[in-house]
């Protein structure tokens, strides 16, 4: 036989994936990635600093350790590089939070043998239904992965130095690609297209960030509330696509392209999968969220980005790629 014998070493860790969701939301949920940044790098330190049995600290390295996240030294622990980034508390970018939602999102799978057979959701608790309970923790959950995307797009639309733009925000959720640009633009103004409890939690993020008062909330559902018509110089649909229709994205698409101004650019964030279907690892696997939870989502491909904005009159389109699962693609 050429090479190394195949064994189920990796298949185990796979079979039994859960238990990374497990020792990940557990983690975060005793905040053992910001006690291990501020020095307890012991079982025995981790477990005074964190209140939790020495048993407890000892598990949760071990497995941390097992999924690369934290490095074991002659007996002490510190963060991987990828930990020490996004996952130390009270970092705009800290994906703790939404470790914890994960955790509560698993006995749904047990579903998925049964929504393939389907191919839909098997009950109405799908994303697509008006003021879903579900955005409420997702939003401010999800606001982590975006912020250092919405930091990007600003970067390379040079946002900081536009002058009094006007941005329209669909599905904005947390409000976050409002508050990072109105903090960068002091002169620019931002509207947010959503259901009314999420632009409430929004607008409250938005004054607790001292930028309210350039701020506003349209409440609504974004396939039957106005865009409004060369209104807008950005406008942003961010994490949406994914959970729409082709039709639907290419209709939302063409009633953005008029709420611009001539020459105004569509910022779109999503889990964008290769042409071939052949990657990145994490937007093919996010398909199985969408099965589960949308009637009629998925994760698309460029050529389909590509091939709906052309349909909606949008002639110059490019992909940037993120330190994130996700893909930027500026339209104008
Ligand atoms: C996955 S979150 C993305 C939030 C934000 N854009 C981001 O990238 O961080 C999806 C957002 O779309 C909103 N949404 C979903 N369907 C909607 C609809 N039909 N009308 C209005 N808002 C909707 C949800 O309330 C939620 O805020």
């Amino acid at each position: 036989m050429n090479g190394t014998p195949p064994t189920s070493d990796r298949i185990m860790m796979l079979i039994n994936g859960y238990w990374a969701t497990g020792i990940i939301g557990a983690s975060a949920s005793h905040s053992v990635f910001t006690h291990l940044e501020a020095g307890a790098d012991t079982a025995v330190l981790l477990a005074a600093r964190a209140g939790i049995s020495e048993r407890g600290a000892r598990t949760l390295l071990d497995g941390l350790v097992s999924l690369g996240l934290v490095e074991a030294h002659d007996g002490r622990y510190r963060n991987s590089p990828d930990a020490a980034t996004y996952l130390v508390d009270g970092r705009p970018e800290c994906l703790s939070d939404f470790a914890r939602l994960k955790m509560g999102h698993m006995g749904a799978l047990s579903d998925l043998p049964d929504v393939v057979r389907a191919g839909e959701p098997l009950t109405n608790a799908v994303v697509e239904v008006a003021d879903n309970p579900h955005w409420e923790r997702l939003v401010t959950a999800i606001a982590a992965q975006s912020a250092p995307v919405a930091a990007i797009a600003a970067e390379t639309l040079r946002l900081a130095d536009a002058g009094e733009i006007s941005i329209l925000d669909v599905g904005g959720g947390s409000g976050v690609y409002s508050a990072t640009w109105l903090k960068l633009n002091p002169a620019a103004r931002a509207t947010q297209l959503d259901w009314r409890p999420i632009n409430a939690i929004a607008a409250r993020r938005l004054a607790d960030q001292g930028v309210a008062d350039r701020f506003t909330c349209i409440d609504g559902d974004f396939h039957t509330t106005d865009f409004g018509t060369a209104a807008y110089d950005v406008a942003v649909y961010s994490h949406i696509a994914h959970q729409e229709s082709p039709e639907d994205n290419i209709e939302i698409f063409a009633r953005l392209r008029d709420a611009l101004k001539p020459g105004g650019t569509l910022v779109l964030n999503d889990y964008v999968v290769t042409d071939d279907r052949g990657g990145p690892p994490f937007a093919l696997v996010f398909g199985a969220e969408m099965l589960l939870k949308s009637r009629h989502g998925g994760t698309w491909r460029r050529a389909d980005y590509q091939s709906w904005l052309t349909k909606a009159g949008f002639t110059d389109v490019t992909f940037q790629s993120t330190p994130s699962p996700a893909t930027l693609v500026f339209a104008r």
